[in-house]
């Protein structure tokens, strides 16, 4: 039986993950910050599924969480085959509305706990000649919107080049961007989602099945939905000034929305 981890596995995108990966049969670590909330779900999966889920308190902004995580994807004798670096979050408000630390912590946790986690998970999967990576990204990597798009700008480049550097070593890699999901995002940023059109909205189960296919057809980067894949075409043809004038609205005014 297989193993996969899950970073920010109890809710959203994570916990869609975690349900259908279960239900394929694989064994599971879970990884978030609320143990209770993860013990719930391990037993939960473990019940209607019979894998085994494991649990892993962490908090991937400091050194402590992430050392921990590390030190998990190392254990060759209990090895994960698919890494699924997905925790991740929101901040309100626009550049210099938002403090520097919550700016530095989004970078902890988009950008150095996804290399870390990475390059744990790659050393040893590459030993076994197998394994996969998907670090979740968003469609906001393609457009101006402060630390957030620049961080997740990161995430894609970060995989697809480090997806090439292996290619032929068994390990794939691949960067997933999806457009608005609903989740608990938006919520735990206060961020208002009225102006958001109903068409934009993706769910989550559907957005999980397309980026699996997409990982084993070996693409190095998935834009789940026709929509999206489409829009992101018009973004690579619109005038950045433009774009940054849109993107920078949407969901991030401070007050109510
Ligand atoms: N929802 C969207 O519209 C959307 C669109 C594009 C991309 N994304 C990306 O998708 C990923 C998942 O987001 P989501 O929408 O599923 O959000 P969500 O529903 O808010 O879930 C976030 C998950 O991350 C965990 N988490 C947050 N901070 C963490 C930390 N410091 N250490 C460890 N775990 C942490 C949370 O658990 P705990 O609080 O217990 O730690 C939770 O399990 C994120 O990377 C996000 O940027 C989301």
């Amino acid at each position: 039986m297989t193993t996969a981890l899950i970073t920010g596995a109890t809710a959203g995108i994570g916990a869609a993950f975690a349900r259908r990966l279960a239900a394929e049969g694989r064994n599971l670590v879970l990884v978030a910050r609320d143990t209770e909330r993860l013990q719930e779900q391990a037993t939960e999966l473990h019940d209607r599924h019979g894998i085994e889920a494991e649990v892993l308190t962490a908090d991937l902004s400091d050194d402590e969480g992430m050392v921990a995580v590390e030190k998990r994807l190392a254990d060759r004798k209990h090895p994960v085959d698919l890494l699924i670096n997905n925790a991740g979050f929101g901040n309100k408000g626009r550049f210099l509305e938002v403090s520097m630390a919550d700016e530095l912590t989004m970078l902890k946790v988009h950008c150095e706990a996804v290399l870390r986690l990475t390059s744990a998970a790659a050393g040893s999967m590459r030993e076994r000649g197998r394994g996969g990576v998907v670090n979740v990204a968003s469609v906001a990597a393609f457009v101006p919107r402060g630390t957030y798009g620049a961080s997740k700008a990161w995430v894609v480049q970060f995989t697809q080049g480090v997806a090439r550097d292996m290619a032929g070593s068994g390990v794939r890699l691949m960067a997933l961007c999806p457009g608005f999901v609903r989740t608990e995002f938006h919520e735990r940023a206060g961020m208002g989602t009225d102006n958001i059109p109903g068409w934009m909205w993706l769910d989550a189960d559907k957005l999980v099945s397309s980026a699996l296919a997409d990982l084993a057809k070996g693409k190095s980067l998935s834009i789940p939905d026709p929509r999206y894949k489409a829009l992101m075409g018009m973004v690579k043809l619109a005038p950045r000034g433009l774009l940054g004038g849109v993107s920078s609205r949407a969901g991030r005014k401070y007050g109510p929305q």
